[in-house]
């Protein structure tokens, strides 16, 4: 069956698999220590190559995580990086490029498209309405207005195609969430776990197209229950003005609602520049008192929510909470936030 096995390094981190006519490329990525997602294949083999080898020849695998010591080969079907449960320290992470044969190439990291994987979408959206992604929730690469490279966001490409720009899931390891300008600026996080997008990445997404739709969701109490609300027109300016928030309406879910934390009356959050411990907007130390960045009031209050809170805690403030409709909340389970684009109809 292995007619030939040939590999050529070019670059240090990237190489080619030729297998069955086959070209394979891969790049090395990064390990971290977090989560570890499953994985749609894992055996042992004395060879990197070998590992590679199966990954090509397994539909979907778009990612290999193979650990040196034990020699154990994992395959997954999407995302950049490799998260480990355990030490990452002996194990090697890569990514498919691209799987093609002569004609044209049959797998693409998700987001990719094209005879050559030569198109990237610019929003889980753009994918859903392609037709060009798997219709789950996953992670996929998009192509921001005005940048050349990729990055990776998680979607919900089944419900007309969201990007997420929050994930607080109390069921994967807690990360900090009390950081800088730049950080927020950049975002942080994993994409799979708990992270923050990024105030730049989130302004590019939205720069290009009229209207974006926020969806907040929030999951709490126990037993579990789980609520959600829709801001329409959503706009966050770019660092010339603060990042400054902008929502033309709250649009209530009747059946399981959560309030209105964001825009109601005097504490409306409409128009605030964004706010850092280190770059406070807010005059009252918002960003120190509530432990995390947001678009923080000129008010003592501060805020009627604290998504970027910590999980838990005895002080109240610096916890996550909720304060309209769903009551005083401190018993959150998760809290997601994503966008989608209004003017596509789905
Ligand atoms: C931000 O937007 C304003 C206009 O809305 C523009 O004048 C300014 O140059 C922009 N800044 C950057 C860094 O793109
Ligand atoms: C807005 O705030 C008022 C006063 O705190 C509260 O009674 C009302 O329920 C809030 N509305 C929503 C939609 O959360
Ligand atoms: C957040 O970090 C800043 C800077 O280190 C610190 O002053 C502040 O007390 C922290 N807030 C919380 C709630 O931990
Ligand atoms: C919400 O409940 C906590 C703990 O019971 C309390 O410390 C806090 O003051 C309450 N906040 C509001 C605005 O009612």
């Amino acid at each position: 069956m292995e007619r030939s096995v040939r590999i050529i390094i070019y670059l240090y981190s990237c190489f080619v698999v030729v297998f069955a006519g086959r070209d394979s490329q891969y790049v090395q990525t990064k390990v971290y220590k977090e989560f570890e997602s499953q994985s749609i294949f894992s055996e042992k083999t004395d060879s990197l190559l070998r590992c590679s080898v199966w990954c090509s020849s397994t539909v979907d695998c778009r990612r290999i995580l193979y650990d040196k010591e034990t020699k154990l080969c994992s395959l997954y079907d999407q995302g950049e990086h490799c998260l480990t449960d355990e030490a990452v320290i002996g194990k090697v992470c890569f990514r498919v490029l691209s799987i093609c044969d002569e004609a044209h190439c049959e797998r693409c990291p998700i987001g990719f498209y094209g005879d050559r994987c030569q198109h990237v979408i610019e929003d889980c959206a753009d994918g859903t309405r392609k037709n060009v992604v798997p219709l789950t929730i996953t992670t996929s690469f998009i192509r921001l207005s005005s940048s050349s490279h990729a990055i990776e966001v998680l979607c919900d490409f089944g419900h007309g195609g969201w990007t997420f720009i929050l994930t607080r899931d109390g069921s994967r390891p807690e990360i900090n969430f009390n950081r800088t300008w730049s950080e927020y600026v950049r975002g942080f996080g994993y994409r799979g776990g708990n992270h923050w997008l990024g105030l730049e990445n989130v302004h590019k997404i939205i720069e290009n197209h009229p209207r974006f739709k926020l969806q907040l969701f929030i999951r709490y109490g126990s037993p579990a229950r789980m609520a959600f609300s829709h801001y329409s027109g959503f706009y966050i300016c770019n660092v010339t003005d603060n990042y400054k928030i902008f929502f033309a309406s709250f649009d209530e879910n009747p059946n399981l609602p959560t309030g209105n934390s964001f825009t109601n009356g005097s504490y409306s959050i409409n128009g605030r520049p964004f706010s850092t411990y280190d770059r406070d907007y807010s005059n009252y130390d918002c960003p120190g008192r509530f432990g995390g960045g947001w678009w923080f009031l000129d008010d003592p209050v501060c805020s009627r929510a604290n998504v970027n809170g910590r999980r838990s805690g005895d002080n109240f403030e610096s916890t996550w909470h909720w304060l309209d409709n769903l009551g005083n909340r401190t018993d959150l389970l998760g809290l997601f936030m994503k966008i989608f684009r209004e003017t596509d109809n789905y």
